[in-house]
């Protein structure tokens, strides 16, 4: 099968493209991560109707877009994307659904217990990073602004697209380092990694980074049109369990301690991009059975094996330094 990925050298999609071993893969994107093949094309997805006669003529038989961050992204590249190839897959998140703008604080409700499948109820509110004002340019993380998967979802369904949902990825070279603010702790021998009460018990889908390629890898290869297949680990974990899980693999023997309340400003999971008012009592876990049962879906690699990687990465590559002024303060007056 002829398949072009745009965005293939990045995180997730350099594993698609391996996991795609094979297949005749070509890939689209601007040259500034990542390695290079014979099989790349480069250029902007702004400027991809530039490209339309070259890859009209490659004669493809999917296109995966790994990286459409809202509407007019999805739209800007359908256009050209449909002309290429007669089915299209791509990739979105669990950050679709409606627990996940009542974890942002965005919307009100009662914390859900069940598992979201593929018809759970979406978010109402839509651009669900934005806050009172806009980040400035020069922050980093400027992108969440305008990140909103509902609509780039709806655009590519509309195309009759099969669509991805994934949980949180971690792995090797992760350019979010998740891990790296927990391992920084156990490596300094802290005595107590601190969580308030909810963060200690939020529960959260997550997937090994190859796995999750994998899972890509089968819907490119048998999705159905229209369809949307949830990706995650069939067993999820409380951020607690998770910290313990990677204590495991460094043999740190400090606790997993819970700071009260008054402390959640800090004591909280170490995922940067969720606000300071983030209400960690909404659990965002995903059911999986769909992919598994339709498509075959196997992870190739198991979480504890996933885990011990990514976690010797991340030591490999060297840990940021924290502050430890307020967790210092807190245990001199606890
Ligand atoms: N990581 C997670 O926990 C997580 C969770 C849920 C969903 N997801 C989804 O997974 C996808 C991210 O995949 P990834 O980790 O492989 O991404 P990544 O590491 O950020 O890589 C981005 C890829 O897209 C290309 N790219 C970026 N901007 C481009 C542009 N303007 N024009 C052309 N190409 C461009 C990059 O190459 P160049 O820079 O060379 O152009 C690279 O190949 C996103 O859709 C994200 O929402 C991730």
């Amino acid at each position: 099968m002829r398949v072009l990925i745009l965005g293939g050298t990045g995180f997730i999609g350099a594993r698609v493209v391996h996991a795609l071993r094979g297949h005749d893969v070509w890939t689209y994107e601007r040259g500034q991560t990542g390695g290079v093949s014979p099989t790349t094309l480069r250029g902007d997805r702004a400027e991809i109707a530039r490209h339309r006669d070259r890859l009209e003529r490659l004669g493809v038989d999917v296109a995966l877009d790994m990286m459409p961050r809202n509407g007019a992204d999805a739209r800007g590249v359908l256009d050209v994307l449909r002309s290429v190839a007669p089915r299209l897959v791509a990739v979105s998140s669990g950050s679709v659904y409606r627990v996940f703008g009542r974890l942002l604080g965005r919307e009100a409700g009662p914390p859900e217990h069940t598992l979201c499948d593929e018809q759970a109820p979406l978010r109402t509110c839509l651009f669900p990073y934005r806050g009172a004002s806009p980040r400035p340019a020069s922050d980093p993380r400027c992108w969440l602004d305008d990140y909103d998967k509902i609509p780039a979802e709806e655009a590519y369904l509309a195309a009759g697209a099969s669509v991805v949902r994934l949980p949180m990825v971690y792995g090797p070279g992760d350019p979010d380092r998740r891990l790296a603010g927990y391992l920084r702790r156990m490596v300094d021998g802290r005595r107590a990694i601190w969580l308030h009460a909810a963060g200690a018990a939020w529960m959260n889908s997550r997937s090994y980074v190859e796995n999750v390629a994998e899972a890509i890898a089968c819907v490119v290869l048998r999705g159905a049109p229209g369809r949307v297949y949830n990706v995650a680990e069939p067993e999820d974990c409380s951020e607690r369990v998770w910290i313990e899980r990677i204590a495991r693999v460094v043999g740190w023997r400090g606790e997993v301690a819970v700071a009260p309340a008054s402390e959640q400003a800090w004591a909280r999971p170490a995922i940067e991009e969720l606000p300071p008012e983030a209400r960690f009592e909404h659990h965002v876990r995903l059911d999986s059975g769909r992919i598994r049962r339709e498509l075959g879906f196997i992870e190739p690699v198991t979480a504890p094996e996933g885990l011990e990687r990514t976690v010797h990465a991340e030591l490999r590559a060297g840990l940021p330094s924290v502050d430890y002024t307020r967790e210092d303060d807190f245990e001199r007056r606890a």
